[in-house]
């Protein structure tokens, strides 16, 4: 740990960040290892109780900015399983494939363009040539396992959107610029899952495809760089922590004439939360060759029909609340006792409210569960009746609970509760009556 001496607040060192990161995770119910009770399996999560609630508000969080504040997008739930023409179609078939070696040593198996020539398991340099390993998970849809049948899981949920473009354009009667949002599992045959939740084999992404007229396309590219850097921002990561890293050009994948990655300050170093691409007509051009559909725009007011470019802000669910998770993570002191407090925006945290009554005596459970029936159509509610009271608070700080209420013994006579809230542990009295608003003041919508 190094103190802040300004502060006298303890910072966790970057190392123990990460290990008390997935240590929370395990022991309050955010993420647990899959199938742990047969030893794990190969870098797969499961969400938990509080994990489950996070992740959902990091996911309607995006979609909250990205279609319902909006008249422009448009939701879209694509399908998982799909043929090989959609991936013949994008590229992927051929091209989504990472460089393979085997360690000639110990027979350990790395991605070649991130061990830096050195084997991580036994430490020798003596390597097979580099393969190239296609991503994808490919499976058989029906009885028959034959080449017919084949199917593939999505590694992005991007194409879902490309493939609808004609039905949404003519449902919606939409017209460019425009975008079609998705958020969903995808998955990656990933040869080094590695970093807990970062890189895994199964996750989310939340996507939007944005159709733009072809001369439109570097403004809306940057607009979007613009609009996804303040999210993150505005949601509480430090700007010490996030950057926009334009892409070199020798970086770009083939489609792309821009893309910039927004960054997270991890405990290994910066690395990519989300990619913003400017990735022109490539895509309704592959699809529309492949699939001979028009995938273009009429514009009836000019007679003039195109293919729309595309920008695509593309970011990881699961990856960016585990960024959520380490960014707000910090140990200080109150009352001079040690206390962890996840620092989490009130959208983002498993609970906005915790309903604590003062002691376990019966007396206080009627009007308590009257606070929390009160509550629970407006906020995400915990309640909590086990142990001290200031260990009940030190527990919600842990998860990020941004204000807890309690209901004690003069409660029952003056029908009056106190918030206490997270941040600054300040507590003020309220009349039951005036609680749901006081706590909707903190709110804000
Ligand atoms: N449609 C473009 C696309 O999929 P990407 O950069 O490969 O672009 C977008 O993925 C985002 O999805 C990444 O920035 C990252 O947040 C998330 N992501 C990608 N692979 C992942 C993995 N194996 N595990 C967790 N998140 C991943």
């Amino acid at each position: 740990m190094t103190s802040d001496s300004a502060t006298g607040i303890d910072a966790p060192q970057s190392g123990d960040l990460m290990e008390r990161i997935v240590g929370l995770c395990k022991r309050r119910g955010f993420i647990f290892p899959s199938a742990e009770i047969y030893g794990g399996f190969r870098s797969t999560y499961d969400y938990g109780p509080l994990g489950v609630n996070m992740l959902r508000n990091v996911k309607n969080t995006w979609w909250r900015s990205m279609v319902q504040l909006r008249d422009d997008v448009v939701g879209l739930d694509a399908a998982i399983l799909s043929p090989p023409a959609v991936w013949e179609a994008s590229g992927h078939l051929a091209n989504f494939t990472d460089p393979l070696v085997d360690c000639r040593h110990c027979h350990s198996r790395w991605r070649a363009d991130k061990i830096e020539g050195v084997c991580p398991n036994c430490g020798s340099a003596d390597f097979t040539e580099a393969r190239p390993f296609n991503l994808m998970f490919k499976t058989h849809a029906g009885p028959i396992e034959d080449e017919g049948a084949v199917a593939y899981l999505r590694p992005e949920t991007a194409q879902g959107m490309f493939v609808n473009f004609a039905n949404v354009l003519q449902t919606t009667r939409k017209k460019p610029p425009f975008g079609i949002a998705q958020v969903g599992k995808s998955f990656r045959n990933e040869i080094t899952p590695q970093n807990f939740v970062f890189r895994t084999r199964e996750f989310e992404q939340m996507e939007m495809e944005y159709f733009v007229p072809p001369e439109e396309g570097m403004e809306w590219y940057r607009h979007w760089v613009d609009q996804r850097y303040r999210w993150y921002r505005e949601l509480g990561i430090p700007e010490d922590k996030l950057r926009v890293r334009p892409h070199d050009a020798d970086e770009l994948s083939h489609y792309s004439t821009a893309t910039s990655d927004v960054e997270f300050l991890f405990p290994w170093g910066w690395d990519e939360l989300e990619g913003v691409a400017y990735r022109t007509d490539f895509d309704l051009k592959a699809h529309m060759t492949a699939s001979g559909e028009r995938l273009e725009y009429f514009d009836q007011a000019t007679g003039e029909r195109y293919v729309p470019h595309v920008v695509e802000p593309a970011a990881g669910a699961t990856r960016t609340m585990m960024a959520f998770l380490l960014a707000g993570y910090e140990e200080d002191e109150v009352g001079g006792e040690a206390r962890m407090v996840l620092r989490l925006h009130w959208r983002l945290a498993p609970y906005q409210v915790a309903v604590l009554p003062l002691s376990k005596k019966e007396t206080l459970e009627p009007l308590a569960r009257e606070v929390l029936a009160l509550l629970q159509p407006h906020f995400m509610c915990d309640y909590d009746t086990t142990q001290s009271i200031g260990r009940r608070y030190r527990r919600q700080d842990e998860v990020g609970t941004p204000w807890c209420v309690t209901v004690d013994f003069d409660s029952l006579e003056d029908r009056a509760v106190t918030i206490r809230d997270r941040d600054s542990t300040e507590q003020v009295r309220v009349p039951v009556e005036r609680v749901v608003g006081e706590l909707r003041d903190r709110m804000p919508v």
